[in-house]
């Protein structure tokens, strides 16, 4: 009877580690749409199939996507969006809704785990929108057990600005205007939940701010002789990444949570940019990604030096190249597929093919800062849409100090008088006084940037005609 009980209790012990060590190799993709050119969303089920994820990540609850997902094996994660949080968090029977209308009619054929509520909600400057994010997580915690949902956890992605401080890791620690209102509930929220702390990491964020005291393959996880010592708990770090998710760690444990469980709510590296953002190419975008997929899948887990072992569950991010995001070059390259659905790069999500195996990668040519003139100017020439250019021209000129004077009747660029030859002078004389407090030559598309000087381009074109 005994030896039965143990042989069962070993059986069970078994099992256990067995699931455990199960969750370590399950590395997903983040299916961002803000794109106006990318595959319908069975096509993109299939991609994400092939590129052998084994969850995905939406950033809403969009039906059709869920309907694609019905019957694949993909472990799925939905998020509440922004604007709904602060109804949701006073109103019961709102959560209720959210709830029934989004997962009822999906779950559970379609694997539905995670449940965001909001995306990066504490990045924010809205306090109505910070302070709703609890009550709403605990109103959406309320509907998923009335509707016996066991399976979902619900969580909130952050984004490492949660931190005022985060070097060295062991100095870890949370914003103070949000650690004790929210960061506390928070966590007492997903510690009782036995949900996770899903952290957004971008080591080429902190590394491409300052290339010089970071060295790019410490960023890039492929350092073969670079450590860093933590004073204050004598751990040694090999990669940047590992530092980042060590000063959460030590955050948590500093309000009174060192054991909540992180989950990489999204990583990546952009395989392109802006000419003057440094290391953004598809070398260090599959270097990364595949560095990182080798790190999360490794059996025994790795962990990190203040959780050796941990199994740290993954999503990359993203799917595609995604046309429609705003700000610098970089936003609209970090996807593992082109809009078309073709590889940036080869890539193998379950982590199982052996880098050898990959065709060689194109040589990175911007590792180190351009140096060179760049200007921006309109990127579609004559096929722009004039209605659009228009505004975006009226908008530039009415920024800054003197903008746009000279393409004034009169003033000394006037002429050649052309809707594009102006915006291209107000676009590049906008950016010139606004790049370094954070201004973008994009314009919804309309501008890119470029070394070749427009004025001799211009020069040119009439010479010969054109
Ligand atoms: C929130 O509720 C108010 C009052 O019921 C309503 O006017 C508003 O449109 C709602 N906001 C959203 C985003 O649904
Ligand atoms: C709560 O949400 C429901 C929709 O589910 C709406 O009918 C009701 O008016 C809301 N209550 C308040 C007080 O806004
Ligand atoms: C630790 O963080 C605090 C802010 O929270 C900062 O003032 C201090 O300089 C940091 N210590 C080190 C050694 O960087
Ligand atoms: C938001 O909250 C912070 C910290 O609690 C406070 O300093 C700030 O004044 C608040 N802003 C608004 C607009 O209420
Ligand atoms: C977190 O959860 C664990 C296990 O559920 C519990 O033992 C611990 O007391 C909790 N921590 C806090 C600070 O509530
Ligand atoms: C570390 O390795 C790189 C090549 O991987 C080499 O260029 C560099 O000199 C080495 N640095 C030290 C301190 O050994
Ligand atoms: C997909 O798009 C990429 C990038 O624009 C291009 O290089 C590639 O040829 C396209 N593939 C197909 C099959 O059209
Ligand atoms: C130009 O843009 C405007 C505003 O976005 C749109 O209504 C119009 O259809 C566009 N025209 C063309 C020719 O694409
Ligand atoms: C515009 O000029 C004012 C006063 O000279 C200056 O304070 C401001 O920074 C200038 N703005 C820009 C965008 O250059």
């Amino acid at each position: 009877m005994m030896g039965l009980l143990t042989l069962l209790l070993l059986c069970l012990s078994l099992l256990v580690s067995f699931s455990g060590a199960d969750i370590s190799v399950k590395v997903g993709v983040c299916y961002g749409q803000l794109g106006n050119n990318l595959r319908s969303p069975s096509k993109s089920v299939e991609l994400i199939k092939s590129l052998r994820a084994k969850r995905v990540k939406l950033y809403d609850a969009n039906p059709q996507i869920l309907k694609a997902l019905k019957g694949t094996d993909l472990q799925v994660s939905i998020m509440v969006p922004n604007q709904l949080l602060p109804n949701i968090s006073t109103n019961q029977s709102l959560a209720d809704d959210w709830v029934h209308t989004n997962v009822f009619p999906f779950f559970p054929q379609v694997k539905i785990r995670y449940l965001l509520v909001g995306n990066e909600i504490l990045s924010s400057s809205d306090n109505t929108t910070i302070h709703s994010l609890v009550p709403a997580m605990r109103r959406i915690q309320t509907s998923i057990k009335s509707h016996n949902f066991h399976k979902i956890k619900v969580g909130t992605p952050l984004a490492m600005d949660v931190l005022e401080s985060s070097f060295p890791p062991s100095n870890g620690t949370f914003r103070s205007d949000i650690s004790g209102p929210v960061m506390e509930p928070l966590l007492q929220f997903l510690n009782r939940t036995k949900s996770f702390f899903f952290l957004d990491l971008y080591p080429f964020f902190p590394w491409s701010s300052d290339p010089t005291h970071i060295k790019l393959e410490y960023a890039l996880l492929m350092a073969k002789n670079i450590t860093y010592t933590d004073p204050g708990t004598g751990l040694t770090y090999t990669n940047l990444l590992d530092q980042m998710l060590d000063s959460v760690i030590f955050a948590m444990k500093r309000i009174g949570f060192p054991d909540l469980r992180l989950f990489i709510a999204e990583t990546g590296w952009p395989n392109g940019g802006d000419i003057d953002q440094i290391g953004v190419n598809i070398y260090n975008a599959a270097t990364y990604n595949r560095n990182v997929i080798k790190k999360v899948t490794a059996k025994p887990p790795v962990g990190t030096p203040a959780r050796p072992g941990a199994v740290i569950p993954t999503f990359i991010f993203a799917l595609y190249n995604e046309n429609q995001k705003g700000g610098p070059g970089t936003e609209r390259h970090f996807g593992l597929l082109y809009p078309n659905g073709s590889n940036v790069y080869q890539i193998d999500l379950s982590g199982e093919t052996p880098e050898l195996e990959f065709k060689p990668l194109p040589k990175p040519t911007n590792n180190e800062p351009y140096k060179g003139k760049i200007w921006c100017v309109v990127s579609r020439g004559r096929r722009a849409n004039v209605t659009e250019l228009g505004s975006a021209l009226a908008y530039a000129c009415g920024q800054g100090n003197r903008t746009c004077d000279p393409i004034q009747p009169g003033g000394k660029c006037y002429n050649p008088n052309s809707l594009v030859r102006h915006a291209s002078y107000a676009f590049s004389s906008y950016w010139t006084q606004f790049r370094n407090a954070g201004g973008t030559c994009f314009f919804n598309g309309l501008a890119r940037q470029t070394t070749k000087d427009p004025n001799l381009v211009m020069e040119r074109n009439l010479e010969t005609g054109r």
